[in-house]
């Protein structure tokens, strides 16, 4: 692929589910990954549209790229699906919550003294979405965090999710080098082939990841 002829989206960082007007529903993701790919992406593709979660505030914008703010899965679907255009890769590095309040309320939820139970109903799975898109070259990015069997889980998060390529990584990894930030990304095509990347600072496995998927993608 020529990056010089591509768009490339980044989502990034979590997402957030009102529950009322002072509690969502959440995940810890910095932004960190997402941030350092399109960051290095700038530079080699023909434009950058950055999606951002609620993230670490200094990973939510990336010089040179086209910067979208969104809150909610629901917003960052939306946001992904107006960006795709003809030859885009598309790279998932986001963590969108995968549940959302069946009913969010206007005020505040008093402390009742009961228990309180919460219906939640699953978000919109953003990857699967965009399964109906008749695109010519578009590719698709997926991120799995996995605690176990990580390039089984992964591969099958792939076909469940119709991808080109998906990048597994191992959660709590990133605490074994305490302060070092560096991680391992398993990078696996959908013939299989799986690629090892790292151990290495996430901007240097950004930009790792990059070259490799554009020599990989025809
Ligand atoms: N993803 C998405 N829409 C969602 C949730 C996740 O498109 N509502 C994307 C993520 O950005 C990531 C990929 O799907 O690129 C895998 O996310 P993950 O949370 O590992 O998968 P889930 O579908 O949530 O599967 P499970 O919770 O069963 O592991």
């Amino acid at each position: 692929m020529n990056p010089s002829r591509y768009r490339l989206i980044v989502t990034s960082g979590p997402t957030r589910e009102w529950i009322d007007p002072v509690r969502f529903i959440s995940n810890p993701s910095s932004g960190r990954t997402g941030w350092a790919i399109a960051r290095k992406g700038s530079k080699l593709f023909r434009d950058v549209v950055f999606i951002s979660g609620p993230a670490h505030n200094r990973y939510t914008k990336v010089e040179g790229a086209k910067n979208i703010r969104v809150e909610s899965t629901e917003e960052m679907a939306a946001a992904v699906t107006e960006a795709i255009r003809e030859k885009t890769l598309l790279i998932m590095a986001a963590a969108p919550a995968d549940f959302t309040p069946e009913k969010r309320d206007t005020t505040k939820i008093k402390r009742s003294g009961g228990e309180l139970v919460l219906r939640l109903k699953p978000t919109k799975d953003i990857l699967r979405g965009l399964d109906s898109l008749q695109v010519k070259d578009f590719i698709k990015v997926g991120f799995a965090a996995e605690t176990d069997h990580i390039e089984e889980n992964a591969f099958e998060k792939l076909k469940r999710k119709n991808l080109d390529f998906i990048c597994a990584n191992r959660v709590f990894q990133e605490r074994e080098g305490f302060g070092e930030n560096k991680n391992t990304l398993h990078v696996i095509g959908r013939d299989g082939t799986d690629k090892t990347i790292g151990p290495a600072d996430k901007l240097l496995l950004a930009e790792r990841l990059l070259q490799y998927l554009v020599k990989a993608i025809d």
